[in-house]
This record gives C-alpha cells, structure tokens and sequence, in this order.
C-alpha cells in the first residue's frame, strides 16, 4: 500500500463512484490525500458520495454522465479538462450487468457502449492531460474474473464454473473466445455472455493501451465478489444476493485491489498486467493476443467516430 505522502495531492477521476466498489475505492483514495473526481449517472447518488468525500476532508468535485450515451462522455471530457488541472489517476470502473439484450442510447449493445466504449473515448479524451501532467500517472480499468468465462457461459459447464468462481472457489474455465460478430448485440443471447465479452475487453483494452502509450501505466483488475447493486437488473441474482452475503465481500473490500493500483510505490512503471487480490494474477490467455486487441482498438474508434 501507499504512504500518504506519496500520494497526497494527487487528482484521480473515479467513474461509477456513485455507490459500489466506486464509492468505497473513493473514499480510501480521499483518506490517503488524493484529490477525488467523481462520476456518476444518479444525481442524487452522486450528490451523497460527493458530501460522503467531503466529510472526509477531502478535495472534491463530480460529474454527471450516462455512460450509454457518447455524447454524454464527451461532454464528461470536456468539463473535466475545463478544470485546468493535472489528472494523475484515471479508475474506469463504471460498469454494468444486464438480464438481457439492451441498446444504449446511441444504438449499441449496451453492456459494450458502458463498460468498453465509455472509458476508450474517455481515455482518448484525456489522453492530452494525462501526457501534460509530470510524473507517475496510472489508468486503472476493473474488469472481472468472469472475462475468461467469454464464450463459455452458456454452456452447463460455462455456467457451473461461474457458480463456483462467484463462491470464492477457484475453477479454470475452458479458455475465453472473442466473437467479434457479437460486440453489436445478439437477440437471445444472455446478458451474462455479453457481459464477460465486455469484461474481457476490457483487459483487451488496457494491455493494447499500455503498449501504445508506454509512459501511463495501464493495468486491468478483478475486485472479486462484492456485495453490490451490480445485480441490480437480474432479479434472480438479486434474490439471492442476501444469501450470498456471507460470502460475498464488501464494497471496502473489492475496492482494494483498485486502490492498491492507484497508489501503491511498488508499482510505479508497471503495466499491462492483470491483478487479483492486490497482487499480480494470471488472466485468460486471449488478453495477450495482439492481433484480437489490435481488431477491436480499431472497432473502437470506428464507433466512437475518432
Ligand atoms: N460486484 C462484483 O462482484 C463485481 C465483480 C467483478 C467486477 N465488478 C465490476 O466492478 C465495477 C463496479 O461495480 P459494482 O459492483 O460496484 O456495481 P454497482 O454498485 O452497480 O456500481 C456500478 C457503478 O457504475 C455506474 N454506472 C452503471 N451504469 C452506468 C451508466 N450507464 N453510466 C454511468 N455510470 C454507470 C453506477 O452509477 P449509478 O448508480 O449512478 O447509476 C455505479 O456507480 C463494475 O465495472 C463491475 O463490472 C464487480
């Protein structure tokens, strides 16, 4: 972990703040000295976590953005870079998990618009500060362990190995796939599949990032189970989760691993890894193939028009 003096001072943007794992790796980071910019969908969510950061003594400013919406996560952009201040800390860990098939507001499958084309423009946007500002700067996506379950989940196998993870049982998947085809939404297909595709783009993501941009460090997570509103939209998972709450961590907990991201001196430099628990993890073996990052860096921009 960090001392607070390294990393008083320090600006980080939090997405997905609002409440959850967000909120509380909000509150740790205000607790160490660094300066909070929190972002959110709910208003008035987004109004308690802000006095929440405030009672802490902590510096703090937040913004408003729907995440289906691209036009929302310019403007985002736009109103963070109007500041005129350094960012340092960069946490995409906004995220969701849907029952079904949903299309964002611009017309994409919306678990893809959240959790993988919201943080590309975002990080494209404040690629210009992030450069401008002196120093250690780290870009921290939270991904899940379910990325390696990508083309898999349907299966009675896929499904079981999944039970078993959510229980804190480690089981090996069968290895994840990327289907291509399915990152524009597939009628029928469960929302659990689009999610562990978004999630293993996300560490797509982060490891193509930090080859192209060597000097901000970019490193993918998995926070582990957390008691959380991400089931929010799946009433049998949400049924269940207060049986699951013995197991399950909370929100403090899975904030850990982004946190110890974020701060800690160790890993100054490092980048393009994938964490677990607050130390270095294995992740599906796909991550590392080039030619896949390569593919879907380039749908990316096609989509969010840069
Ligand atoms: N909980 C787990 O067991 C678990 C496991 C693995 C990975 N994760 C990942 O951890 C991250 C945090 O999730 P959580 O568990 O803390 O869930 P959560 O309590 O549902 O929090 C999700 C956060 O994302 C925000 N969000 C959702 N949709 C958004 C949108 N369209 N635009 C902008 N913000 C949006 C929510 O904002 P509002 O509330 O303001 O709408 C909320 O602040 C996610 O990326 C999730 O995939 C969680």
């Amino acid at each position: 972990m960090t001392s607070t003096g390294a990393a008083r001072g320090r600006v980080a943007l939090v997405t997905g703040a609002s409440g959850g794992i967000g909120l509380a790796t909000a509150e740790a980071l205000a607790r160490r000295g660094l300066r909070l910019r929190l972002v959110g969908r709910d208003s008035e969510k987004l109004a308690r976590a802000t006095r929440a950061i405030s009672a802490l003594g902590g510096d703090v400013a937040s913004f408003r953005a729907d995440f289906s919406s691209l036009d929302d996560v310019r403007r985002l952009a736009d109103d963070v870079l109007a500041r005129g201040e350094p960012l340092h800390v960069v946490i995409h860990n906004a995220g969701v998990w849907h029952p079904e098939l949903r299309r964002s507001k611009d017309g994409f499958e919306d678990t893809i618009a959240v959790n993988l084309l919201a943080p590309f423009l975002l990080t494209h946007r404040l690629l210009p500060r992030l450069r401008e500002t002196d120093g250690d700067r780290r870009i921290v996506h939270v991904s899940s362990r379910l990325h390696a379950q990508a083309g898999a989940t349907t299966s009675v196998a896929g499904r079981a190995v999944h039970v078993l993870n959510v229980l804190g049982v480690r089981a090996a998947s069968r290895g994840a796939r990327f289907d291509f085809d399915a990152l524009e939404g597939r009628e029928g297909e469960p929302g659990l599949e689009a999610y562990a595709r978004s999630k293993l783009a996300q560490i797509l993501f982060s490891n193509e990032l930090a080859r192209r941009v060597p000097d901000i460090t970019s490193n993918a997570l998995h926070p582990g189970s957390v008691a959380t509103e991400v089931t929010r939209d799946n009433p049998f998972l949400r049924t269940l989760q207060p049986l699951a709450t013995w197991f399950l961590k909370t929100p403090e907990q899975g904030a850990e691993t982004s946190v110890h991201l974020a701060t800690s001196p160790a890993l100054r430099g490092v980048t393009g890894r994938y964490f677990a628990r607050c130390r270095e993890a294995t992740p599906a073996p796909l991550v590392h193939d080039r030619a896949v990052a390569s593919r879907l860096w380039a749908w990316c921009e096609a989509r969010c028009g840069l």
